[in-house]
């Protein structure tokens, strides 16, 4: 049976490791942690195996922590590893424990594509370029924005193609998730570079795509304001209705007030963790004006890029094909139920 660790368990890591070991035909050896705080308690709980690096052993020793072991030990075991950290240390892991010990790695959003600290040669998006992932080595998971648009973006460029003259989009994003420690604060900030524009071209690459980003203080979901500018005439609301009705992990509402209604319900309905892992097309807000269509999205950043990991789970160290994945990952995340609940639920269907 394959063996899988998840390097890092914070926001992502926690949730991978609940799918992860969901999956019975992949062993979860268990999860890192660095620090000896709550989360540790937390995963031992879940029933997840610690390990910790090897000079920490003392002090989560003296914390009464029951730890299994050595990080560098629990990826010596593994044949992939899921590296769940914090931006940049997945750079870091990559040089001293993944290509020493010649273990495939997946790596998430927040690591470089480009450049000296590139971790890998590709972004992953499932529903673009799964099949360059199988048997890869070393792939990086796109973050959660560019997930999100990529599940937009991809059906419009098959179905318009040459019609269409360019995307502009602007990422409203949360100031922290809802189980962050962090502060939000009374402020909209902007982030000067952003590096979604690159990252979604890295696998659609003929896209004339400019992006925006802007910081606001909320704690519940991103929101991507995207306004596509097509040669001639853009087309009709029903037919953008009927073009992502069947697309997987893209839901549309109605009447929904906010992201915050949005996630209060993905909570109370149960969802695990409180994700929807999916975007939600707000139909109201689809505009057709001019050569213009408008599409604005909320984007689910936490749980996004959970079910994307666990494709490539599938494709790098199992070889499956895209549409046994596919399966695989709705009976793990159940996003064909979660869409339908949601859209009965917010559109009466
Ligand atoms: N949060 C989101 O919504 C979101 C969405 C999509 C993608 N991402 C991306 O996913 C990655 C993780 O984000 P996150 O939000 O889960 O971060 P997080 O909640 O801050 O968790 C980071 C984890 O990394 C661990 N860590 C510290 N040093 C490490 C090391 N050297 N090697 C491995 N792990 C280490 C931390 O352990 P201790 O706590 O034990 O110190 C913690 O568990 C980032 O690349 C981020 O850009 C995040």
């Amino acid at each position: 049976m394959f063996k899988v660790f998840i390097n890092g368990y914070g926001i992502i890591g926690s949730r991978l490791a609940t799918a992860v070991s969901k999956d019975k035909s992949i062993k979860l050896i268990g999860i890192a942690k660095y620090s000896p705080d709550g989360k540790t308690e937390d995963a031992i709980k879940s029933g997840f195996n610690v390990f910790v690096p090897k000079d920490s052993y003392k002090e989560f020793r003296k914390n009464n922590f029951d730890i299994s072991g050595s990080i560098e030990d629990a990826i010596l075991e593994a044949d992939l590893v899921i590296d769940a950290s914090s931006e940049g240390n997945g750079y870091k892991n990559k040089k001293k424990y993944y290509l020493p010990a010649k273990k495939k790695a997946i790596f998430q959003g927040g690591e470089d594509r480009y450049g000296e600290k590139s971790v890998a040669d590709m972004i992953h998006n499932s529903r673009v370029n799964y099949e360059q992932a199988r048997k890869k080595d070393f792939v990086i998971q796109g973050s959660c924005n560019v997930t999100g648009m990529g599940k937009i973006i991809q059906p419009l460029v098959e179905k318009y193609g040459k019609s269409l003259k360019r995307f502009d989009v602007n990422l409203i994003r949360r100031w922290a998730d809802l189980e962050d420690k962090k502060e939000v604060k009374d402020s909209i900030e902007w982030d000067k570079n952003p590096h979604h524009q690159e990252d979604l071209k890295d696998f659609i690459p003929k896209v004339n795509l400019f992006v925006d980003a802007l910081k606001v203080p909320s704690r519940m979901m991103h929101l991507h304001q995207m306004t596509i500018r097509f040669r001639g005439t853009p087309p009709s609301k029903d037919e953008i209705l009927e073009l992502f009705q069947n697309e997987f992990g893209v839901a549309v509402l109605k009447n929904v007030k906010g992201t915050g209604e949005l996630r209060k319900q993905a909570i109370e309905l149960g969802f695990e963790h409180g994700d929807t892992s999916m975007v939600h097309i707000h139909d109201e807000l689809i505009r057709v004006q001019d050569d213009i269509l408008k599409i604005s999205y909320s984007d689910d950043q936490t749980g996004m890029v959970i079910p994307e990991n666990y494709m490539l789970i599938q494709g790098m160290l199992l070889d499956k094909p895209r549409e046994e994945a596919l399966k695989k990952a709705d009976r793990i995340f159940r996003i064909n139920r979660k869409k339908k609940i949601l859209e009965r639920k917010f559109r009466g269907k």
